[in-house]
Order: structure tokens, then sequence, then C-alpha cells
């Protein structure tokens, strides 16, 4: 993406003219702090269903309602000012009919703000794409490894392997977008078998576990930060450790807070200013005074 100051959100169009071009780049993002740090970094944030995992801590993305993604929806974009922000519709919401999709993505756009809505599924919801797209909802489509189907496709393995899912996938991919998704995330399949579907579709590929090929890339953010580390699929980089990171700073926190001295005079208030820690030592050594160990500590702690 540009490093330049973009004055508004990008729009899907946009997102759609860069098939072929620049590549897109995502990332999800579930709390406003979060989309705020990212924001300016990347194209387009996902809220995505896989926060029922990363923030919920359940071991699929199956329990996730449509109130707590329209929660997280709503903070992702409170902040943000230039990614595109998608939402995910969770699992239930939208596979019964495309009436039922209408009204799910009818209050996700209406009550947090975002773009887009996302749905998995291929061929069978084409349909259900169509009807969307026809009343002005934009949608981001994604085939292949769709873990709202964990049960059915019997796990998280990646898929595409054999000619019969190969054909499947690309199918399923083409069916959505010929049915008018404005980009599709294709997941955890064969390499080859992404990067010919990228070029078989005329929207914009987004790849996780994809193909360098695809138009664009999506990680799960808390995977490539290191907040979660459950499990670690093959596809994931990890760009920091920042669950380690986090271990440290409460362990260093714990070990002061249980200490003799919690906190230091900086972080008291109605506490005398405190000198700085050279000042301190330097004072006390003038006055031939070594001090008590407890504001020796303090001395250490500021300097
Ligand atoms: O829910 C999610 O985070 C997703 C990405 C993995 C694409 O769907």
């Amino acid at each position: 993406m540009s490093v330049q100051a973009r004055p508004k959100r990008l729009s899907v169009t946009q997102i759609q003219s860069r098939k072929g071009g620049d590549k897109i780049v995502c990332l999800t993002a579930y709390t406003s702090s979060v989309a705020r740090l990212l924001d300016r970094e990347v194209d387009l944030l996902l809220v995505g269903d896989s926060l029922a995992m990363t923030v919920y801590g359940f071991d699929s993305t199956l329990p996730i309602g449509l109130d707590t993604m329209i929660a997280h929806g709503a903070a992702v974009v409170r902040l943000p000012e230039s990614a595109l922000i998608v939402v995910d519709l969770p699992f239930g919401s939208y596979q019964a009919s495309p009436t039922d999709a209408f009204r799910a993505a009818a209050r996700v756009l209406a009550e947090t703000g975002c773009t887009a809505v996302k749905l998995e599924g291929g061929e069978e919801m084409a349909e259900t794409v169509a009807f969307l797209s026809a009343r002005g909802v934009p949608v981001m489509g994604h085939v292949g490894l769709t873990p709202q189907a964990v049960h059915a496709l019997g796990g998280y393995r990646s898929r595409g392997h054999a000619p019969d899912e190969r054909d499947k996938i690309t199918r399923d991919g083409i069916a959505i977008a010929e049915a008018g998704a404005f980009s599709l995330v294709i997941e955890g399949v064969a390499e080859s078998l992404a990067r010919e579907l990228t070029a078989a579709v005329a929207v914009p590929t987004i790849g996780i576990g994809g193909s360098p090929a695809c138009d664009g890339q999506i990680l799960v953010v808390d995977d490539m930060l290191g907040l979660f580390t459950e499990f670690t699929p093959k596809f994931v980089k990890r760009y920091r450790r920042l669950g380690d990171e986090i271990r440290a700073a409460a362990r260093e926190y714990a070990e002061e807070a249980a200490g003799p001295l919690p906190g230091s005079p900086a972080h008291l208030f109605g506490a005398a200013a405190p000198k700085r820690g050279r000042e301190v030592t330097a004072g006390l050594a003038e006055s031939g005074q070594a001090g008590p160990p407890e504001l020796r500590a303090v001395t250490l702690n500021l300097i």
C-alpha cells in the first residue's frame, strides 16, 4: 500500500481495481485500540469470526453470534480512518436463506458502520451472494478451508490436493466471484490451486495459506503477533512474540507489586515530585547519608 496519508477509507471499488496490481494488505482486528495501530499499515481490516478463538477462547468459530460480531465490528470501525473494514457474518446467521443473510448483513452494516461483510461457502452460497450484492451489500467470499464447516470438512486440514476437491473449490471460487462478490478469500489450499483460481476470477483474491500469486494476503493478527499460540497453522509467519513480552511484563510487575516498595513515587498522587535519580544519589552523598534501603531502591528506579 502507499505510504502517503490517505484522506478517507478505501472503498470496495478501489480494492476491486487492484486486481493484478498493487498487492492488497489485510489483517484481522477485533478491538479499536489494535485497529488504530494497524490502520495505516494495511488496506483492509477484517473483523473475523476467528475472534471466537482468539478473544473468547472457544475451540472453533461456531459459537460466536451476530450480536458479538456487531459489538466488535462497531469497536473496530470507531478509530481507524483509512482501511476498508469488513465484518464476518457468523455461523447460522446467513446459511438458511438469502433473506436471512440480508437481515444479518443489514444489521451488520447499519449497526457497525463497516463497508462490507464476508461469508463462507461456494456454489451453494452463490445465490445468497447475488441476492446481497443486488441489494447494495458488498460481499467478500471465502472458499477452500472454510472454518465454519470444520465438522463437515473433518478438521482444519489443507484442501484441494485431490483432483475432485480441486475442481470443487475452483467451481466454488468462480461461482462466488461471478455472483458479485467484490473479493475472494482463499484459505488453506494447495498453492497451485490458489494461483490458478486467482487467474480464473475477475475479482481480487486474498490468500491465507493460498499463494503468493493471490492479489492480496491476510493473516489473523493474534497469530502473526504471537498472541495466540494454542496451535499455529503452517501458513502463519510469526512477526513478533508479543505473548512472551506480555508474560515477561506481568512477571516484572508481579515482582515489584509484591515487593517491599510497590511502584515508585513517579506513579503516586500527592507525593513530592521526585528528583531525578542521580540528583538524589548525589544529594545523599554530599550530606554523608547513605539513606535507608527503601530510598536507595527508589533511587535506582528513577535513574
Ligand atoms: O475469521 C477470520 O479471521 C477469517 C480469516 C482467517 C480470513 O476468516
